[in-house]
């Protein structure tokens, strides 16, 4: 019998019971979700609905097979789980957490919901799960990692119970660490030297990627992003993992380093897992910030995100988060276009600190890119952050095209 409030929310499709987490607020400073005894976020939701998209597209074009497997390791209220087995047709799911109050409550969803046949439910430590299910030789085709913090502690037990040509979704909330605030913790957990710069946030996806690569590689298996995106306080990929000796060894010469120059805002990679950029930047003789290992291959596959994109055209009452969604999977769509190009397709230049540097006002984002465009440059938008532009162009060349609009004006 449940004791604490509860309320009743809809998410998708979906009628659940969920923790009135505002009831239970500390003071405040606190935050609602950690406070209450089940974990329920409500901002989440955006990433909960992404993943079912993401599902509903493996499932009809990736999937090797008609019934599925899923498993969530770390459920909390249980939403997102059971959203997959109301909402989802040909799917088993296995939820779990270590939480013996969030089971009680998943169990309480699961029975007003009656999904009994399509779930089973554990109260585990999300590791002992996976390994005691990659043991027997039952793997998952979806599996969703969506832990407090840092997801590091999980993947090496998520690489050993996925199948082959699974999709693996992974969060981390782990920013702080990631961006390099706490540079010598990010090293620990993620084996990659952060930088601590505007660029920050994709670099997290990239060094997760690489992260998840080089865990996925020691079973084996290679590691195919076909979708990231950086979103308020989290980051959130999803890989296709494939098996195979050569694709992992294939997986691994993806890595590589990042140099990101704060003087004059060069942006330089290596490939290989030792460094070869030099510390004196090469374009302006500064000292310049290094790091890495990151994934320096693509992080979005355009099948994969047209997909996204169709299935939110039509079917939009199927999420929230519509909106917000399409905009993120607007400017996805504008990064793709510099794909073909690492150069272009490796983080961005900041307007605004360019701007800030050169003394001058900030000339408007899409002329700037027009203008790149019309001197031949590949040049767009990304959704790691606004007035900023992915392009092949030099930042001499960046510099030009934003004067050249500012004159313009
Ligand atoms: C961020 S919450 C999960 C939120 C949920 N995935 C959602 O979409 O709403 C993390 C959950 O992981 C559980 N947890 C933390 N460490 C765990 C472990 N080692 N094994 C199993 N569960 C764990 C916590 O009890 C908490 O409910
Ligand atoms: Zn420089």
């Amino acid at each position: 019998m449940i004791e604490y409030p509860l309320v009743t929310v809809i998410e998708g499709k979906t009628k659940i019971h969920v923790p009135d987490v505002e009831s239970f607020k500390k003071s405040p400073a606190s935050y609602p979700p950690s406070d209450a005894p089940v974990f329920y976020n409500k901002v989440m939701e955006l990433n909960r609905d992404f993943a079912l998209a993401a599902l509903r597209v493996y499932q009809k074009k990736y999937a090797s097979r008609e019934q599925l497997h899923y498993c969530e390791p770390m459920a909390g209220s249980g939403i997102r789980s059971v959203r997959v087995a109301n909402e989802i047709e040909n799917i088993a799911v296995i939820i779990n957490d270590r939480n013996p109050q969030a089971v009680e409550l998943i169990n309480e969803n699961v029975k007003q919901l009656q999904l009994e046949k399509k779930t089973q439910v554990y109260t585990d430590d999300a590791n002992e799960l996976m390994l005691r299910f990659g043991a027997v030789g039952k793997k998952f085709d979806i599996l969703d990692i969506d832990p407090f913090g840092s997801p590091s502690a999980y993947i090496d037990s998520a690489a050993q119970v996925v199948s082959d040509n699974s999709l693996l979704a992974v969060t981390s909330t782990d920013m702080a660490t990631m961006c390099g605030v706490y540079s010598k913790a990010c090293i620990r957990k993620y084996a990659s030297k952060p930088i601590h710069t505007w660029i920050s946030h994709e670099l997290t996806v990239r060094m997760l990627l690489g992260f998840i690569a080089t865990a996925i590689a020691r079973h084996g298996k290679m590691i195919r992003p076909v979708f990231a995106h950086s979103t308020e306080h989290y980051i959130r990929v999803y890989v296709i993992v494939e098996k195979g000796i050569t694709k992992a060894k294939a997986a691994m010469e993806k890595l590589g380093f990042i140099s990101h120059c704060r003087n004059c805002y060069s942006i330089d990679y290596s490939f290989g897992l030792i460094n070869t950029l030099t510390r004196e930047c090469p374009h302006c003789k500064e000292k310049r910030q290094i790091g890495g290992p990151f994934w320096l291959e693509n992080i979005y596959e355009k099948a994969f995100v047209d997909e996204l994109v169709l299935e939110l055209q039509q079917l939009e009452d199927l999420y929230g988060k519509q909106r917000q969604m399409s905009k993120i999977l607007a400017l996805i769509t504008e990064e793709l276009k510099a794909a073909d190009s690492q150069k272009a397709s490796i983080c961005y230049y900041d307007l605004h600190q360019i701007s800030d540097k050169l003394n001058s006002p900030s000339p408007a984002l899409d002329a700037t890119i027009q203008e790149l465009i019309k001197k031949g440059y590949i040049a767009t938008r990304t959704h790691f952050r606004t007035n900023s532009i992915k392009t092949d162009a030099s930042i001499d060349e960046i510099i030009k095209a934003m004067k050249k609009v500012l004159k313009k004006k």
